[in-house]
């Protein structure tokens, strides 16, 4: 925060361009509530394929005036689009409830039936009473909600086919497939749906997730043809490792496939996966996802995915045992190539070697064209680094081959994707092409859960935005179905503490809550019955427990899921497990010390005792399962849990704090940082500790950080609330080592996993989102967008932007459960404007902050006064009060949007 004339005076001069992204939005002509927009099932937008039997469901609000609330509201579930459009609620009409619930409504109406599609909308009444038209409809469909409902088997083969001759006028046809490893189907000559490397990573054994797409329209009277080509995936990949629990799931990858085609007349045809299919070996040749793809095209069956192919000379699918897991519907937004890149810049550093520059280290993968006599073998090798002689540096990726064969057929030009691999790179070196490749030669595929953005940040100082940036790519390039470490080495794993080191952040810039949704089963599926938990999720790497920080993943996500979204269910459903876990952590405590470890700080530049840093975990997750209890209505666990975290935090302090000192275990930035964060530190030693913490960075380091991942999600949080935002904000902008701007000034476009820039063939991964943590501090703090007290789900706001230094305006916005939060700040001397947006049924705090020396403070709302000789001035509409304390004015808003401008003289 402001601290002293020096910085102001220097920012005298400043200009400001200020970016009001406050008003961007709906203009709604109408008077009164408009009508509900953005309406989610389980948190997505007409999702096919659900398998929850009560489904939860939100919409955003909008109103033309101010400070207004939901106070009603009725949803129409129909069984036909026509039904809804009469407003017959024929399978749930919630009728007129008095609630301002927006969000996490759960359905109430008739049991919903397996396969059926339902139409869905919802009006909303004001505080005056008055309602809202309908909203535009939305539609939901249920999956298949019993195993009975499957009538397939699972049957291996590399490609799969089966015709069928269908009579009748096709009114309606789903395809439910799945696989242990990775499928594309295709139905007369067309791949159907676009989702890449589908379905999910799971616990194979334990859970399978399925995708039901519309097929109608693929389908026809008379013959038709389905294709299915299977690519390992993750079932087939195992880790050589001694654990034969962490090596591959399956010898090979199978298909369970359903296809569900309704007739006029009410017939209905069921096309399964099962002995009757024909299988052959297609032209992949091999397949990996850390290795990549062998593609022969001379081995392609043109017509293979038609009918009539003839398919003599194929052999019958083998059934096998398969899954014997719960098929569960895959509910989170799929993998999918989202972008399509021309490559910057081609070198030939060596004859017949030819090195493309994609400009940004990315997953995915390109797409080769090439013209060249049959049997050309083409070879993609895929690096994040170059040598200084321009050759790749591929020392980084460990075990995995990253590379992609082509063989031509030799029929003018061909045109080459793999399927069932990913890569992470930058470099993409060509070898065997035949002649000179060009630009055109390849395309980069940007692939990766397709989330939708959520969150926008930005800055007046450039560092912050390249960061942003890094974290937008670093984030986006480790969503795979699960959160991962990194996207090109042999891991690619959902290792558990970089998830929950950068949850807050994910949630912040991307709509991630069916996505989590799905990973915290994922991680009840992964529990040992001990109640611990596994490093990664699923598991295949790490040490059995996890470490704590990992481990932690499973009730922090859990709470974040609970801030970020209101989401009560998810408490609710994993309580048991939760509590499960808490036992372990309990049992491996000796005199409430916890002391097992392994990772510690990961990655760090100081080292911090383990045992210390487990202790500090053991806490945190206790004290957060003691406050689910007692959101859960459970206050005697609640209370007792409570009673063992001040026990906990009694012997932590005994056996950690050094009173002499005022430092927790050896007084790293990330012991203290830790002890701070979650206020161990007796009071009367706050102060004194704090100074070992600030002193340490800016003396001890130059105003630098020692912390490894772990440490620096608590510090720089810390900072803030500690009112050293300055300090926070000198380590976000630093760039020389060790920092974020390091990474951006030595050409990073993707976050590393070290502080060191290294290239050799030790740990190094280019892009590991885990140091991103830094995301959520931006929005919270510079943006200044954070939830309000005690609040969840956005419904009470804080709008509370830390002005500091020579920063001269920042801008976020998070579209939240309750629609948009934005934040816009700008500072000129003697002046300080914020833009706020609050969303229909949410208030908020507005914290204007005045310079340190400022009098004669005046604050104007929209160009109106709302504050001036020291008081409160009322009559702004929305603006219901103000209050002063020294320099910082907070003012209490309904809905909608504001623009505060303070002035005063220096
Ligand atoms: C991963 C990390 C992970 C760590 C823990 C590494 O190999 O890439 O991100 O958290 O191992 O052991």
């Amino acid at each position: 925060m402001f601290d002293g004339n020096r910085r102001w005076q220097v920012m005298r001069t400043f200009v400001g361009l200020f970016l009001f992204l406050g008003s961007a939005g709906v203009v709604y002509g109408a008077e009164g509530p408009a009508a509900p927009t953005g309406l989610r099932c389980e948190y997505l937008s007409n999702p096919m394929g659900i398998d929850v039997q009560k489904p939860r469901f939100s919409w955003v609000l909008h109103h033309s005036e101010r400070a207004q609330m939901q106070t009603a509201y009725q949803i129409l579930i129909a069984g036909s689009a026509e039904g809804l459009d009469r407003d017959a609620g024929d399978v749930w009409d919630s009728g007129k409830v008095d609630s301002n619930d927006s969000t996490q409504v759960v359905y109430a109406g008739k049991s919903l039936s397996s396969g059926k599609t339902y139409y869905w909308k919802v009006r909303s009444w004001d505080t005056a009473g008055n309602a809202s038209p309908y909203s535009a409809a939305a539609q939901f469909e249920m999956g298949l909600l019993s195993r009975d409902d499957w009538k397939g088997q699972w049957i291996e083969g590399n490609l799969l086919r089966k015709e069928i001759d269908l009579q009748g006028r096709i009114v309606r046809a789903r395809a439910y497939v799945t696989a242990l490893g990775y499928y594309e189907l295709r139905i007369n000559g067309e791949k159907v749906g676009r989702n890449v490397l589908d379905p999910a990573f799971t616990t194979y054994p334990k859970r399978v997730l399925y995708t039901t797409y519309d097929v109608a329209r693929r389908l026809r009277s008379g013959k038709n043809a389905f294709g299915v080509m299977l690519g390992g995936g993750w079932a087939t990949l195992g880790r050589r490792f001694f654990d034969p629990e962490v090596g591959p799931y399956y010898k090979a990858p199978a298909l369970l496939l359903q296809v569900n085609i309704e007739f006029e007349g009410g017939k209905t045809v069921f096309v399964v996966s099962d002995g009757s299919w024909k299988a052959a070996q297609g032209p992949i040749v091999s397949d990996s996802v850390y290795d990549g793809e062998v593609y022969d095209a001379r081995r392609e069956q043109p017509g293979w995915d038609q009918p009539g192919f003839d398919d003599s000379a194929w052999s019958a699918a083998q059934t096998v045992e398969g899954s014997k897991g719960v098929l569960s519907a895959q509910m989170m937004p799929p993998i999918r190539v989202v972008d399509s890149m021309a490559p910057r810049s081609i070198a030939s550093p060596r004859p017949g070697v030819f090195v493309f520059d994609m400009g940004q280290n990315m997953s995915g993968w390109v797409q080769l064209r090439v013209q060249g006599p049959a049997a050309t073998q083409v070879t993609l090798r895929f690096a994040e680094l170059v040598y200084p002689d321009g050759m790749i540096n591929r020392e980084n990726l460990g075990e995995a081959k990253s590379r992609d064969i082509y063989t031509l057929k030799g029929q003018g030009e061909e045109t080459y994707e793999p399927r069932f691999t990913y890569h992470g790179f930058r470099f993409v070196e060509v070898t065997g092409f035949p002649g000179t490749p060009s630009l055109d030669s390849l395309r980069g595929r940007v692939v990766h859960t397709a989330v939708g953005a959520a969150g926008s940040f930005v800055a007046s100082k450039q560092i912050l935005n390249d960061i942003q940036r890094l974290i937008h790519w670093s984030q986006l390039t480790n969503l795979f179905s699960i959160p991962t470490d990194c996207d090109q080495r042999n891991e690619r794993q959902g290792w558990m503490g970089d998830a929950q080191a950068t949850a807050e952040e994910a949630m912040m810039n991307f709509d991630m809550a069916a996505f989590y949704t799905n990973f915290i089963r994922d991680i009840r599926d992964a529990q040992f019955p001990d109640g611990s938990l596994p490093d990664t999720v699923p598991r295949k790497y790490g040490g059995v427990p996890g470490d704590l920080g990992w481990q932690t993943a499973y009730p922090l996500l859990c709470w974040y899921m609970w801030q970020q979204y209101g989401d009560r269910r998810i408490l609710a459903e994993n309580y048991d497990a939760l509590k499960k876990y808490v036992a372990f952590l309990r049992s491996h405590a000796q005199d409430n010390v916890y002391r097992l470890h392994w990772e510690g700080d990961w990655v760090e530049l100081a080292h911090t005792p383990g045992d210390y840093i487990g202790d500090v975990w053991y806490y945190y997750d206790v004290s957060l399962f003691s406050k689910m209890a007692q959101i859960l209505g459970k206050s005697d666990e609640a209370a007792s849990y409570g009673q063992l975290a001040s026990q906990v935090k009694d012997a932590l302090n005994r056996t950690f704090f050094d009173a002499h000192t005022d430092n927790y275990a050896n007084g790293t930035q990330t012991a203290n940082a830790m002890a701070l964060f979650l206020d161990l530190v007796p009071k009367e030693h706050r102060e004194a500790v704090q100074r070992s913490l600030t002193d340490d960075i800016v003396y001890g380091h130059n105003t630098h950080l020692t912390t490894g991942f772990i440490g620096v999600k608590f510090l720089m949080p810390l900072l803030t609330s500690l009112g050293r935002s300055d300090l926070a904000y000198d380590l976000a902008v630093q760039t020389t080592y060790p920092s974020w701007g390091y990474m951006v000034e030595r050409g990073a476009t993707t976050l590393w996993e070290l502080w060191q820039d290294k290239a050799g063939p030790a740990m190094n991964s280019h892009d590991h989102i885990m140091f991103g943590s830094v995301g959520a501090w931006f929005y919270n703090a510079l943006g200044g967008i954070n939830l309000g007290p005690e609040s969840v789900g956005y419904q009470h706001i804080r709008i509370a932007p830390q002005i500091v230094e020579d920063l001269h305006w920042a801008s976020a916005s998070v579209d939240t459960i309750r629609g948009t939060v934005s934040s816009s700040w700008s500072y000129s001397p003697g002046s300080i404007a914020i833009d706020v947006t609050v969303p229909v049924s949410s208030d908020a705090q507005v914290v204007v902050p005045a310079e340190a020396q400022m009098t004669d403070v005046v604050i104007r709302e929209g160009g109106r006064v709302v504050w001036e000789d020291g008081r409160y001035v009322s009559g702004d509409p929305g603006v219901k009060g103000a209050t002063q304390q020294g320099r910082i004015f907070t003012f209490e808003v309904g809905s909608g949007n504001y623009s505060f401008r303070l002035t005063g003289s220096e």
